[in-house]
């Protein structure tokens, strides 16, 4: 069933325990990440980026038969925008059905950028879709690694009461697109920010940071982790393999199934870390 990010976000964080936050490029991914709750029986955030939406030309077509997925699925999806930088992209998405978007204003400068969220949490809060947004931007995609900016516990909780967003992005020492999973994140800037901001936090770029880090990082206040590239890693390492094995092979479903398998079965397992105490 699909529902509002604030229902399994606000459960998980009075929990003690992570969300899943995973990407969706494909539909064979949608398919395997609803697979991989339904198998562990834990809601999942299913996200579109902006960048997938620019891959594919338009954000319907991948974005119905992800919220199809979702609507039959027996476990809770939330079905959301992710890195929205166009306004104009989240207004489609609600009318798409969309329940929770991000808009990222990280590279806006710090006025234009609360400015912007107060309205999109408006028009976003009108049609009961919730609103993420990010302070601090956390650097490496394009493959450029972190700047190493962090996030100011007050200036992070000053956001958060200014625009009134659901979910807050910060920046404490992951990087987007990494492809090993060395990261150290300073899980005492994660407590800090925590312990001042009233809503519940997001951590990006979270596919560079080995088991144990993620572990930690909810223990130490992080909520919904958000994974993409090494999920994709484990895809293409499945294609990869069985396309190296048979270079005879034409048939699409033959390596995108096995691959969907594999994906499938990461996703379970980071699902079952995450929701770990
Ligand atoms: O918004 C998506 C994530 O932050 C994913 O980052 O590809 O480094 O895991 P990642
Ligand atoms: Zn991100």
């Amino acid at each position: 069933m699909l529902v509002p990010l604030r229902e399994p976000l606000g459960q998980a964080r009075d929990a003690g325990r992570g969300l899943g936050a995973f990407n969706v490029v494909h539909l064979e991914h949608a398919e395997a990440l609803v697979g991989a709750a339904e198998d562990t029986g834990l809601p999942v955030v299913l996200q579109v980026s902006e960048n997938a939406v620019r891959f594919h030309g338009s954000l319907a077509p991948l974005a119905l038969a992800t919220r199809t997925l979702g609507e039959r699925a027996s476990v809770p999806v939330v079905l959301h925008l992710d890195h929205a930088v166009s306004v104009e992209l989240v207004h489609e998405a609600i009318d798409l059905g969309f329940t929770s978007v991000m808009f990222d204003g990280s590279r806006l400068d710090d006025a234009t950028n609360r400015a912007t969220t107060r309205k999109v949490v408006a028009r976003c809060h009108d049609h009961g879709v919730d609103v993420e947004a990010e302070l601090g931007e956390i650097g490496g995609k394009d493959g450029v690694h972190a700047p190493g900016v962090r996030t100011r516990p007050d200036d992070a909780r000053q956001f958060a009461l200014d625009t009134g967003v659901d979910a807050l992005a910060v920046a404490v020492g992951s990087s987007h697109a990494m492809t090993e999973r060395t990261a150290a994140l300073d899980l005492e800037l994660v407590a800090a920010i925590r312990d001042v901001v009233p809503v519940p936090l997001v951590l990006h770029g979270s596919s560079g940071v080995p088991d144990d880090g993620l572990v930690a990082a909810v223990r130490a206040g992080m909520t919904k982790v958000n994974i993409a590239t090494h999920l994709g890693s484990v895809f293409t390492a499945e294609v990869r393999r069985l396309l190296a094995a048979d270079p005879e092979l034409v048939d699409t479903r033959k390596y995108l199934g096995p691959a969907r398998d594999s994906m499938r079965a990461e996703a379970a397992r980071l699902l079952g870390l995450l929701a770990l105490r």
